[in-house]
């Protein structure tokens, strides 16, 4: 314990809860100290000369004279290799049965002693050492893996610790490991993979937070690729980027080194375009689980909303202000004293009452969802778990016990398919009680403790479907499984109505399940940088359905911080307020008359774009193309663009330039190549390159690609009926056409919308759209109204 814990344990140590959560953080740790032996002596290990080599399916094994390589190609064109018999499965990043390897990819020998896999789409190249190089087939080297060390336990007892560095072009840049505060562009430093609660709020400086994914997204000229070390165990990614000779052909390489405590050393890799490698990389992690439609509108939270009364004042608020609103979140103090699967009666008499009542004004009820289970006896959903044995034990098997938010808790076996069938029957009482979709949180999992690590002892055993293990192993994946149960659980009970789910921790592969959000981002400017990179970096690691806490969680944005965090939230896929039980308000009529009226355009930009964002929805399940993209996505070569970090692509058509500084009026704006138009002004300007936007309080900028056809909804008429969908044209620069795609919402339900595609070109001074269809081009018939 070092003085600051010391000093805060004193401090804790003084209320009930606080002597609780001292004694919590001591049980862990003895029970560590008995069940973890301490590491004795290691002797580390490389592969050493390479001896041999078999062909197999899509590749083959490479022997050394200390370990072995399974190297293979799938078809598709994704890499996997894997040392000393370590294969893709078992994972739990992968959403099926991997790929099969490709029966065109042959392993031949080189003629530096090495050997390699040809394939159609990338080369791999085996060193005589080890190293393992990834290659297009022009032969440009993307990734090159030296030779990996392991320290394993002399006595045999434990896991073998490895590490495994890489080198990357000079001029590459590295994005991705989960949502990171400091992003989207991880400049050197040490990334630890250890799914955190930061505890408080947390900026830009705080590593690591809720989500760790070894997932890199590495972008340079010679091209984009993803490396995917398929490890949830502890580890830290050490990052550098390289720096170029300036032509003295001196060029020093970036390097990641991935080092990890335990577990397989392997890794996919897949490269192509931004586009090609998010696709396929969904299709071995898993679709994104499109959000119902409801869940891409406005949507407002709070920790302490305290009763059904608030929640109705709230609700009045909205529609008295003419704003929108589409779901109401109620956080735990909903619960009866803060026990999950119950509700406080004294101050929510009558729930699915209320939410009915709010479902006839069009606002939904979603309810958070916590994954410690008080352990008091009277507690149902203690006393069913503890009949099925449902809890984390320790190697004497007794429950694992943490604090939380009710008190003394045990915490489920996520990783034991027993279990999440049970946790997931479990949300049949959360949908009686009238709420539609689940907000999962604290599931790292926290257990409070003033000092030492904030989650479960990593001697806890798990089941990890069936292998066995500890929690250093299933911490990682603690969240992702809590998804998994909650997603199939609400699947099984609503078979008709895809299920809204987000949740504060997770893994690779979670984007099969729902999305998340930001966690608890501090209240200032730098929070709200934060904040963008979360939902840029998730995005780049396939988890494309995210947003902040918009207004902060902490304390009291200023009027200004407010709108701005506002206007950007409104652009992101999860657009939701939210804030901390002792925190300011953050309704938008808060903050003064003229915050309320540029949020409220906000929100009805938000609304009018609504059948883009739905769009966007399917184009990510059909793609894994995050809504919120980078603006290199379509040029990833343009290295001015690699290095933006202030502004986004939604979708292809709109650039979003964010204000993130206090005091802004104008801001620069840099462009990718083409022609885009300010939506606000219509001025026409040329990329690539940089502009200066006025960015009055009213708006941020947002700009249009030129040729774009956009899904929007048409004006309000007199009499207040909603329009129909219409297609925004920007008019195409001159010689050149456009286009865009439009998935028409397809409700709450599972039907499979078309993927209606639309080209727009200039005939003279007019812009001509048609639809594009099997049997050829046709006139569109939505209305279209055409701008710029
Ligand atoms: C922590 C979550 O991050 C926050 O959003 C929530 O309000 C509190 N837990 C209370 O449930």
């Amino acid at each position: 314990m070092n003085g600051r814990e010391l000093l805060r344990s004193m401090k804790d140590a003084g209320s009930p809860r606080g002597m609780r959560t001292v004694r919590s953080a001591w049980r862990r740790r003895r029970t560590d100290e008995r069940d973890l032996p301490a590491r004795g002596a290691e002797r580390a290990r490389v592969p050493g000369a390479v001896s041999g080599a078999e062909p197999l399916a899509g590749g083959g094994i490479v022997r050394f004279a200390r370990a072995e390589l399974r190297v293979w190609v799938a078809v598709g064109g994704a890499v996997f290799w894997g040392w000393d018999g370590d294969g893709p499965s078992p994972s739990y990043a992968l959403s099926g049965d991997p790929p099969e390897p490709d029966p065109r990819a042959l392993l031949e020998p080189d003629k530096e002693g090495g050997w390699r896999v040809v394939s159609e789409r990338v080369t791999v190249t085996v060193s005589r050492h080890g190293a393992v190089e990834v290659a297009t087939p022009g032969g440009v080297v993307l990734r090159r893996e030296l030779p990996p060390r392991w320290w394993e336990p002399v006595d045999g007892n434990g896991p073998a610790r490895w590490a495994q560095r890489a080198e990357v072009a000079a001029d590459a840049r590295f994005f991705g490991l989960g949502g990171r505060a400091s992003g989207p562009r991880l400049r050197e430093g040490v990334y630890r993979l250890w799914n955190t609660d930061p505890g408080g709020a947390f900026g830009p400086g705080d590593d690591p937070l809720y989500i760790t994914m070894p997932v890199q997204l590495v972008v340079a000229d010679a091209g984009t690729h993803l490396a995917f070390y398929d490890n949830s165990w502890d580890g830290r990614v050490v990052l550098k980027e390289g720096e170029e000779g300036a032509g003295s052909g001196h060029d020093r390489p970036g390097t990641s080194e991935v080092r990890m405590d335990g577990g397989p050393l392997r890794c996919w890799v897949l490269l192509g375009t931004p586009a090609r490698v998010l696709h396929g990389w969904t299709a071995l992690t898993g679709v994104p689980a499109p959000p119902p439609s409801w869940a891409l509108g406005p949507q407002h939270a709070r920790w302490g909303f305290g009763s059904a009364e608030e929640v109705r004042r709230i609700v009045a608020g909205y529609r008295e202000r003419g704003l929108p609103l589409s779901a109401l979140h109620l956080d735990i103090d909903h619960y009866d004293r803060h026990q999950v699967f119950t509700v406080d009666r004294r101050n929510f008499p009558d729930l699915p009452a209320l939410a009915k009542e709010l479902r006839a004004q069009g606002v939904r009820l979603v309810s958070i969802v916590d994954p410690a289970v008080k352990a008091a006896p009277g507690n149902e959903t203690y006393e069913s778990g503890s009949a099925a044995g449902a809890f984390v034990r320790d190697a004497r098997g007794d429950d694992v016990r943490g604090e939380v938010w009710p008190g003394e808790c045990v915490y489920p076996d996520f990783t034991d398919p027993a279990v999440r069938e049970w946790w997931g029957g479990l949300y049949e009482e959360r949908l009686e009680q009238g709420f539609s979709g689940v907000w999962h949180d604290m599931n790292e999992p926290v257990s409070f403790a003033p000092f030492g690590d904030k989650t479960l002892p990593r001697s806890a055993r798990h089941a990890l479907d069936g292998r066995g293990g500890d929690h250093r192993e299933a911490h990682n994946v603690y969240g992702l499984t809590m998804a998994a149960a909650g997603y199939e659980g609400l699947r099984r009970l609503r078979p008709e109505e895809r299920p809204f789910l987000f949740s504060r921790s997770g893994w690779a592969g979670m984007q099969r399940y729902g999305g998340t959000w930001s966690g608890d981002v501090a209240t200032d400017w730098p929070g709200l940088r934060a904040s963008l990179s979360l939902v840029l970096g998730l995005g780049l690691c396939g988890v494309p359905y995210s947003g902040p806490d918009v207004g902060g969680f902490t304390g009291a944005p200023t009027p200004e911080l407010y709108l701005r965090w506002y206007q950007l939230g409104s652009c992101l896929p999860l657009f939701r307020t939210h804030a901390a039980i002792d925190a300011g308000r953050r309704e938008p009529w808060e903050f003064g008359d003229e915050v309320l009226g540029h949020a409220r355009a906000a929100l009805l930009e938000r609304e009018r774009l609504g059948p883009y964002f739905a769009t966007l929805a399917q184009l990510a399940r059909l793609t894994g193309a995050p809504y919120v993209r980078p603006v290199w996505w379509g040029a990833p070569e343009d290295r001015a663009l690699r290095d933006c970090e202030d502004a986004f692509l939604l979708g292809d058509s709109l650039l979003v330039a964010p204000v993130l500084e206090a005091g802004t009026e104008r801001r620069a704006v840099r462009l990718p190549r083409g022609r885009w138009y300010d939506t606000a002004t219509g001025t026409a300007y040329e990329g690539p390159g940089q502009i200066l936007l006025d960015a009055p309080l009213s708006r941020i900028p947002v700009l249009a690609r030129a040729g774009a056809v956009i899904p929007v909804l048409g004006a309000t008429d007199s009499d207040g009926a909603v329009g129909g969908i219409e297609l925004e044209v920007w008019r195409p620069a001159p010689g050149r056409t456009g286009g865009g795609l439009v998935v028409r919402d397809p409700g709450d339900g599972w039907a499979d919308p078309e993927v209606e595609r639309y080209t727009s070109r200039l005939v003279g001074d007019e812009v001509v759209v048609e639809r594009v269809t099997d049997d050829g081009v046709a006139p569109p018939e939505l209305p279209v109204r055409v701008r710029g």
